[in-house]
């Protein structure tokens, strides 16, 4: 029998104090997870969330740890940390990511950097300690990047982010691809659009919604716990054979005509 139980995993979730990471984070808490919360931008918010979630989940144990995900380093002693706190490492969520919305013409060299960092090689290098450490200890693991439909769906105006996320959708397939052979699985997660501070300016706009919601065959956006419930299956055993592939969670938005 696989379990969907999350009880006595050891979880790291990057960018995990806002949005669908905080989503995830309190997902996995009241699953029975033990949590890593990673967080930069926002401290204060790290740490409550972690009182809060480690106070309504007595069985499960929340924690925050400041972390640049864009430095290797930092994420190297994010991964130490889970295992000096939890004893071992089960799952990492790759989930901090950043958008600046400019179109190619538009695109510093700054802000390039900044979005690929973030979004890739954050990505890329906390897989990469995960992944040491799970061949360390023995016993597999579990990779989930939460990527976006954005990973295969142009978004104009945003070309730095979707650069970002198609890098994503590779890494998820070959690195799952030669991490196999450990029994480490990688799967991707690609939400839609998403009521989070990532679209704060389009949620605070009733026109901008409705067309939004116009836009999605489910017609409206998602709630972040939408996208953590989904998360949380690929990290459980119940998803033992899914890896090297993404779920969409966009409902149906990447399907929409625009009936032209
Ligand atoms: C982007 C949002 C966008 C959504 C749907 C997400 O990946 O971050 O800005 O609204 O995709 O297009």
């Amino acid at each position: 029998m696989h379990s969907s139980s999350l009880a006595g995993k050891s979880i790291i979730v990057t960018g995990g104090s806002t949005g669908i990471g905080a989503a995830i984070a309190a997902t996995a808490a009241a699953a029975g997870a033990n949590v890593l919360v990673d967080y930069v931008a926002d401290p204060g918010s790290a740490d409550a969330l972690a009182t809060r979630l480690g106070q309504s989940d007595p069985s499960g144990s929340v924690e925050a740890f400041d972390a640049d995900v864009s430095k290797v380093e930092d994420v190297t002693a994010l991964v130490q940390e889970a295992v000096r706190r939890f004893g071992r490492l089960d799952v990492l969520v790759n989930n901090a990511g950043m958008e600046t919305r400019h179109s190619l013409l538009d695109t510093s060299e700054a802000d390039f950097d900044k979005v690929l960092a973030v979004n890739l090689k954050g990505a890329f290098f906390a897989a990469q300690a995960a992944a040491r450490q799970f061949v360390a200890q023995g016993g597999g693991g579990v990779i989930v990047n939460v990527s976006s439909v954005h990973e295969d769906w142009p978004m104009p105006g945003n070309t730095a982010y979707c650069v970002s996320k198609g890098g994503m959708r590779m890494l998820t397939r070959t690195a799952a691809v030669e991490l196999g052979s450990h029994g480490i699985r990688m799967v991707g997660v690609a939400p839609g659009a998403v009521d989070t501070p990532i679209n704060a300016q389009t949620v605070a706009d009733p026109a901008k919604v409705k067309a939004l919601d116009d836009a999605i065959p489910l017609g409206r956006l998602a709630e972040p716990d939408q996208i953590a419930a989904v998360v949380a299956f690929l990290a459980s055993d119940a998803a033992s054979y899914i890896t090297a592939t993404t779920v969409v969670v966009d409902g149906g938005l990447m399907q929409m005509s625009p009936g032209l």
